[in-house]
């Protein structure tokens, strides 16, 4: 089924009883750009599972917000996590969810909502449908990567592009760019600390992840609930996980791979879906630059993910965990204090990504000076998609096939029966 033409059957809304009892008093009053420095902006979260909670969370302790409208496929989740923000929210004397939309046309009742932003953190198969619906709703929209699972579905997004043009503020959830740290490393990196650079080195080794299941559900619902294991759904492993190192590639090479040469496999997790486990890419990009990377995912436990940039000056080092340095000429230790003889002290580097991608985004809305992530996206999610496919067809592709190549794929869960 196409993600156009997908026949949208039941409308199934539920309206909370939940009355907006806050004594906060929201005051809107009209300025250039409709918001005011004391609006609390209200987000839609449209997609209520672990990543979707987990950034709404963040705009919300981190920002003038509250999620006042959700939407998803199934009650459970849209009822967890309406108690997880009415708690959080009762917490900050703000409002409580006051609107649930339910099933396959969820998407379009929120977007038609009086949410001021959509999160959108449905699986990847929907993107390009809701982030169209989102936009051409005038909603500010954040959007979670990947931007879509197929070629077709990028170009999609990437059109979209200029009807938000000044008109929305519109991110790609690619939070490792707004990480103070890695932030820094990367502007050392664009201010020639390594010299013109060389080659490039990462690696994703991820654990493996949980089956989720329930008593009388169908085989498709099954499907769309562990939809990170089906490629038509989640693009596969190098898409949807493995994306956030090519997305940084990517950031740091100001650039998009020309070509690339590939393999994957199933080997260890053979029980559930279609996807591979592990994956193995040479990326080729402008400059005479090769980026290698493996990805794993079916490690009993976590893993590790590291990148490295190397060239005549020095090398960079940077870790999920930690311990972001540059080492030779220009030497750089993230969060050292070189005056108190700090060597190498420990940090979080991803823990301050997200919070301040949200108090961006929310100052985008409120100053309007609005972001248009868009063709961003889409180009790391057609790279990931590069490697994917060169892997897939067992053969160097470029950049210029993969685009020719308009590939779409089409679930065969149809969702109209579900929820
Ligand atoms: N930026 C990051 O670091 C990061 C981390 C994890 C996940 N993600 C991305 O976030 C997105 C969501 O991932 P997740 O781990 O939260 O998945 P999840 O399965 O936990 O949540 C997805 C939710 O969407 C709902 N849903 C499914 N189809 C829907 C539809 N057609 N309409 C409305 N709701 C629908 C599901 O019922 C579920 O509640 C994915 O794109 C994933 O790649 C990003």
């Amino acid at each position: 089924m196409s993600h156009k033409n997908q026949s949208l059957g039941r409308r199934d809304f539920v309206k909370s009883s939940v009355a907006a009892t806050s004594s906060l008093l929201l005051v809107k009053p009209e300025t250039a750009f409709g918001y005011a420095a004391n609006s609390t902006v209200s987000i839609g979260l449209l997609g209520c599972g672990g990543r979707g909670g987990s950034v709404a969370s963040d705009f919300v302790n981190n920002t003038d917000s509250q999620v006042t409208a959700l939407a998803d496929m199934f009650t459970d989740r849209l009822e967890a996590t309406r108690e997880h923000f009415d708690k959080l929210q009762a917490e900050k004397g703000r409002k409580k969810v006051s609107k649930l939309f339910k099933g396959p046309e969820s998407y379009l009742e929120i977007v038609d909502s009086d949410v001021d932003m959509v999160l959108i953190a449905s699986p990847p198969y929907f993107h390009p449908q809701h982030a169209k619906a989102s936009i051409d709703a005038g909603k500010h929209t954040y959007l979670e990567k990947p931007v879509a699972t197929d070629v077709r579905g990028c170009m999609e997004v990437a059109a979209l592009a200029a009807k938000a043009e000044g008109k929305v503020n519109v991110h790609v959830g690619f939070q490792i760019r707004y990480g103070s740290h890695f932030a820094e490393q990367t502007r050392r990196i664009h201010e020639g600390a390594l010299g013109d650079i060389a080659c490039v080195n990462g690696f994703y080794f991820a654990g493996d992840l949980g089956r989720r299941s329930g008593e009388g559900m169908s085989a498709a619902e099954l499907k769309l609930r562990n939809w990170v294991f089906d490629r038509a759904l989640g693009g596969d492993i190098m898409v949807e996980q493995n994306i956030h190192i090519i997305d940084v590639y990517n950031w740091v090479l100001n650039a998009h791979p020309l070509r690339a040469e590939a393999t994957a496999a199933r080997k260890v997790r053979t029980d559930i879906g279609d996807v591979s486990d592990h994956w193995i890419v040479t990326y080729y990009y402008p400059n005479d630059v090769r980026a290698s990377f493996m990805g794993t995912q079916f490690l009993p436990q976590w893993g590790s993910v590291e990148w490295r940039f190397f060239g005549p000056k020095g090398f960079s080092e940077a870790a999920y965990s930690g311990g972001l340095r540059i080492v030779g000429e220009n030497a750089w230790v993230a969060g050292a204090d070189a005056a108190a003889g700090d060597k190498a002290p420990e940090i979080d580097p991803l823990g301050d990504a997200t919070p301040l991608k949200a108090q961006a985004f929310v100052d985008g809305i409120k100053n309007g000076k609005y972001d248009n992530q868009l063709k961003q996206g889409a180009e790391s999610t057609l790279s990931a998609i590069l490697g994917r496919q060169a892997a897939y067809e067992g053969r160097e592709l470029s950049w210029g096939e993969l685009l020719a190549s308009d590939q779409h794929w089409q679930t065969d869960v149809d969702i109209a029966n579900l929820g």
